[in-house]
């Protein structure tokens, strides 16, 4: 059972320590600079990933659209440390977003974007029901889901 926690003084030392495996390294940011992209944009809002221990083994950032994109929600980092990968947290994670967005009642339409190689991703965000939207200008695939 997962849930969305705030990051604070509890919990930032265990959310720093989470790491991708070597080969997903180029797939996203490391924590610690999507913090501090996170700490400049007030539209973005990160949360650790905490398993019924207690224990932070992942990391997600809404990022909230303003004018017009607003309704719109990007997915903007999702990561499960390497060490729980594979063990379904990144599908239960997914489904909980969608959740966590639709209760919350600011999101219409989910989106967000993977580096093509990262089949991981695909495939989590697919079973999900996430609809590939074709790539953008920097070669990544972009997806979009309503709520
Ligand atoms: C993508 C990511 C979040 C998935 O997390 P996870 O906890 O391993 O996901 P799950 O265990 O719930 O599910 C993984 C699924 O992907 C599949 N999968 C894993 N590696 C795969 C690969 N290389 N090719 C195809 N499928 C793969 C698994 O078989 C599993 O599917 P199944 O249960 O239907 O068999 C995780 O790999 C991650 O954090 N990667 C680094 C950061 C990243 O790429 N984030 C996404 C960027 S948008």
């Amino acid at each position: 059972m997962l849930a969305f926690v705030p990051i604070d003084g509890h919990n930032i030392a265990g959310v720093l320590a989470l790491e991708p495996a070597p080969e997903q390294a180029d797939f996203i940011d490391t924590v610690e600079e999507s913090l501090r992209k996170a700490a400049k944009r007030p539209s973005w809002k990160p949360y650790a990933i905490v398993n019924g221990a207690g224990k932070s083994i992942g990391f997600i950032v809404f990022g909230y659209g303003g004018g017009n994109e607003c309704g719109r929600t990007e997915i903007v980092t999702l990561l499960i440390d390497k060490f729980e990968q594979n063990k379904g947290c990144g599908k239960e994670a997914v489904r909980l977003a969608v959740e966590f967005l639709a209760r919350e009642g600011l999101t219409r339409r989910i989106h967000l974007d993977y580096d093509p190689g990262n089949e991981a991703a695909k495939h989590i965000y697919a079973q999900a029901g996430f609809l590939e939207r074709g790539l953008d200008d920097y070669g990544e695939m972009l997806m979009e889901k309503d709520i």
